[in-house]
């Protein structure tokens, strides 16, 4: 049994496993696809909403703001993603198949198992998140410009709902149900005890207890869903319009707030140090995410060998140059202090600079922008159940494709469930962390898969090859975890809660199934 776990499958199996026929998908991706396709998956909830806190923190959780010098997290994410980003473009140019694919090659079928899972709170976690933050800016923009209010019970989830309002202590699930049900008997003050009284007051109750959800998030959810069901070309197209729209409103951010700048407001540059650019680190993390999906279309790419790497490489670049200005013009604006809890920070600025209009057209590019994001992760996630299915490590079910469409139907559905739900249910903050760690933790496995293969297989073909990789797959390591030991502690609990369900599973379906027991060991 121990061998088992570290069965490894020869590159040549996993090129050959992708060409079988019943597995192919359509191949008719180009470099520039693949560029678009990682811009839309990067820009998202991240720079549009987490920018705030970063720059901000958030004391009562402990987290430092990063102040101005969040262009300084900015760089060093950046710097950190692109070590990893060369680690991608290395494996995906040798091994062109998505997902699990890279850790069989070399780490064995458990890291194969782990890497999958965990790829699941990268894609499908941040989904959530990216989800909730396109319904409350969707929102604040129905609102805004065509006077729609979607009642305040219908977009959060019950956790943000049931918050205290500042200063009242702390208490329990139940006591909080008790002091709902007192207020609501006007025996209490609600608006003194809860921070979103208004919304918990009007919310229908089952046994006492409020039912709020988040319906713009499983709305959006379900409609991309759909996109992604009819086939990945549609889908493509769609993903180019939109990247174009949310870059350019990005670069208005800059060129239209440009002028506003106080450079009073840049000092302190860093009032917290390196902790605060750490802090900062830790969240901002969550807007580079994606630029890895791209590897997960490599069985769609006309010539993985050489798009991949630069699909993953120019999507980074462009992102972070685009990053840096923003955050140099936010910080500009307006003082970081004033950027804490402020769920549309892009906006916020100009409406504090009295420019509604320009606000508005912020808060939709930011609908566009999620929206992108949200149909990457949703083509992406798919395509790693598909390639678990495919090692035997998911049953035949999550591997079906398409007759007519030649998408992952069964997986692209599964998906569109797991990020409808929690995005219906859950608090923004913890998914982002969650999603975050999780990637982190994909990033590390990724660059040792490298190491690795360097020392296994140093013949085998590379088209593409990365430069110093006993330098910089070390360095994304480290960068890896300085930037998740930025995260609280609760997250890394989490993480290891999910990481624990995995191997149960892994014990009980995967290890038995995996198509690996018939073939010998190659490696
Ligand atoms: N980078 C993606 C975003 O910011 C996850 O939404």
């Amino acid at each position: 049994m121990p061998f088992r776990l570290f069965r490894t499958k020869s590159l040549e199996q996993l090129r050959a496993s992708a060409d079988e026929p019943e597995h192919q998908l359509k191949r008719n991706l180009g470099a520039f696809d693949l560029t678009m396709f990682g811009i839309g998956a990067i820009i998202g909830a991240g720079i549009f909403s987490s920018i705030g806190t970063a720059a901000a923190g958030n004391m009562v959780d402990g987290r430092l703001p990063a102040g101005p010098g969040l262009v300084l997290s900015i760089l060093i994410v950046a710097l950190i993603c692109g070590f990893t980003a060369l680690a991608y473009a290395e494996l995906a140019s040798m091994i062109p198949v998505s997902g699990s694919a890279y850790a069989y090659a070399t780490l064995g079928e458990l890291m194969a198992w782990i890497i999958g899972w965990d790829l699941l709170l990268e894609y499908a976690i941040s989904n959530v998140a990216v989800a909730i933050s396109w319904g409350d800016y969707a929102r604040s923009f129905l609102s805004s410009v065509f006077h729609v209010d979607i009642p305040g019970w219908l977009g959060m989830d019950p956790r943000s709902a049931l918050k205290l309002a500042d200063g009242v202590p702390a208490m329990g699930l139940s006591a909080k149900l008790h002091a709902l049900a007192q207020a609501k008997a006007g025996g209490l003050d609600g608006a003194a005890l809860f921070a979103h009284w208004d919304v918990v007051k009007a919310a229908p109750t089952v046994a006492g207890l409020p039912i709020t959800i988040n319906l713009l998030a499983v709305v959006i959810t379900a409609l991309i869903t759909w996109l992604c069901y009819i086939g990945i070309k549609e889908s493509a197209r769609v993903n180019s319009v939109m990247v174009v729209l949310k870059v350019m409103i990005l670069l208005a951010v800059v060129g239209l707030g440009a002028r506003f700048i106080n450079p009073g407001n840049w000092h302190p540059f860093v009032p917290h140090g390196w902790g605060g650019i750490q802090a900062g680190a830790a969240i901002i993390f969550f807007a580079f995410i994606g630029f890895d999906a791209v590897s997960t279309t490599a069985e769609e790419c006309r010539d993985p060998g050489k798009d991949l790497p630069r699909g993953i490489l120019w999507s980074l670049g462009i992102c972070t140059v685009i990053y840096a200005a923003v955050a140099l013009v936010v910080t500009g604006m307006l003082h970081y202090t004033k950027l804490g809890g402020i769920a549309d920070p892009l906006a916020y600025i100009f409406t504090e600079h009295k420019m509604a209009g320009i606000a508005a057209v912020i808060s939709f590019g930011a609908v566009i922008a999620t929206t992108a994001a949200l149909l990457v992760y949703q083509v992406g996630q798919p395509r790693i159940f598909m390639s678990m299915s495919r090692d035997g490590l998911l049953g035949p079910w999550f591997g079906h494709v398409h007759k007519r469409f030649k998408t992952p139907s069964h997986a692209t559905v599964l998906t569109g469930f797991l990020v409808a739900i929690p995005a219906a249910l859950l608090n923004i903050d913890e998914v982002v962390e969650l999603a975050n760690i999780g990637t982190l933790f994909a990033f590390v496995i990724v660059c040792a898969a490298v190491m690795i293969l360097r020392k296994r297989r140093p013949e085998a073909p590379r088209k593409f090859v990365m430069p110093l990789p006993w330098v910089v797959a070390p360095l994304g390591i480290l960068g890896c975890v300085w930037i998740a030991r930025g995260l609280p502690a609760l997250t890394w609990y989490r993480f290891f809660i999910w990481l624990a369900i995995g191997l149960v599973i892994y014990f009980l379906y995967g290890a038995r199934k995996s198509r690996l027991q018939e073939a010998a060991p190659a490696l």
